[in-house]
């Protein structure tokens, strides 16, 4: 980290400081993990590494497919550069199978399929618990118009589609995630693109054959090593080498 930098804001995961040039921020990856509104907190070596390197992946595949994000480049093992908006107070949350709140709300089994993928918004607000919120109160608090809101959607499903897939690929079934959305001008022209993170952290990820959960899940339920299921994760996509162990020095006679 580098101290020379002003800190802009200091979130529960990471930290935002100000970027080398006007409109770009330096995305800080901590170590740090929450769980239900920061009542349960911890430090979880090397997450905040994993995290930094899952969400520079995801971020560069949505780029490559003609996806908008804030992603500009990875700086070292926990920063990344970024593009600086105006975030929209929702986190929009797309479900494909019945998990955590959507399950306890309507009594479905914990991984059984949706009709369709459903997209849910929950207004950031740390001290009301983020609450779940209609369309409705969006617009009428202003939070975003009708036109945003299409936007926003078609943002969201084709990160489903995209998330759905590459998971797909290596054994993995996206149950649902939350990414969060932000605005850049061009002039007067405002776009919305995908901002935060994209990461173990803000999915839910199940193995495919053995239903073993790889995601943040493992923390909140106390399922076992949190840094273990994000490597799993990493490896299957090649993010990480395969190869972890560290090269011990060795003793010459
Ligand atoms: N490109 C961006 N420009 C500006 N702010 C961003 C950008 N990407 C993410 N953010 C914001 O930076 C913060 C990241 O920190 P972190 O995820 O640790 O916050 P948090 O504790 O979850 O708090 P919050 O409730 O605000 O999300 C969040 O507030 C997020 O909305
Ligand atoms: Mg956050």
């Amino acid at each position: 980290m580098a101290p020379r930098r002003k800190k802009i804001y200091e979130g529960k995961a990471k930290i935002l400081y100000e970027g080398p040039e006007p409109g770009t921020l330096v995305q800080y990856f901590k170590d740090d993990a929450t769980a239900f509104n920061a009542q349960k907190k911890a430090t979880i070596e090397g997450k905040g590494v994993l995290n930094n390197r899952l969400s520079e992946y995801f971020m560069t595949g949505l780029t490559n497919i003609g996806v908008p994000t804030h992603f500009i480049k990875r700086l070292n093992m926990r920063e990344q550069l970024i593009r600086q908006v105006e975030i929209v107070p929702l986190e929009v949350i797309v479900r494909n199978f019945a998990a955590g709140s959507i399950a306890k709300r309507l009594g479905l089994e914990e991984g059984s399929p949706l009709p369709r993928p459903i997209v849910e918004y929950s207004y950031k607000n740390d001290d009301l618990g983020d609450p779940l919120v209609p369309e409705e109160y969006i617009i009428a608090f202003g939070w975003a118009n009708q036109q945003d809101l299409d936007d926003i959607v078609a943002l969201a499903l084709r990160v489903n589609d995209f998330l759905t897939g590459v998971f797909y690929g290596v054994g993995i079934k996206l149950i649902d995630f939350k990414i969060e959305i932000g605005r850049v001008w061009d002039g007067d022209f405002m776009r919305l693109i995908v901002a935060d993170e994209i990461s173990p952290d803000s999915c839910r990820l199940w193995d495919m054959k053995t239903g073993q959960k790889l995601d943040k899940d493992v923390f909140r339920r106390d399922l076992g090593n949190l840094t273990d299921a994000y490597t799993e994760v990493a490896k299957r996509l090649g993010v990480l080498p395969t190869n972890t162990q560290p090269i011990k020095p060795t003793l010459i006679n």
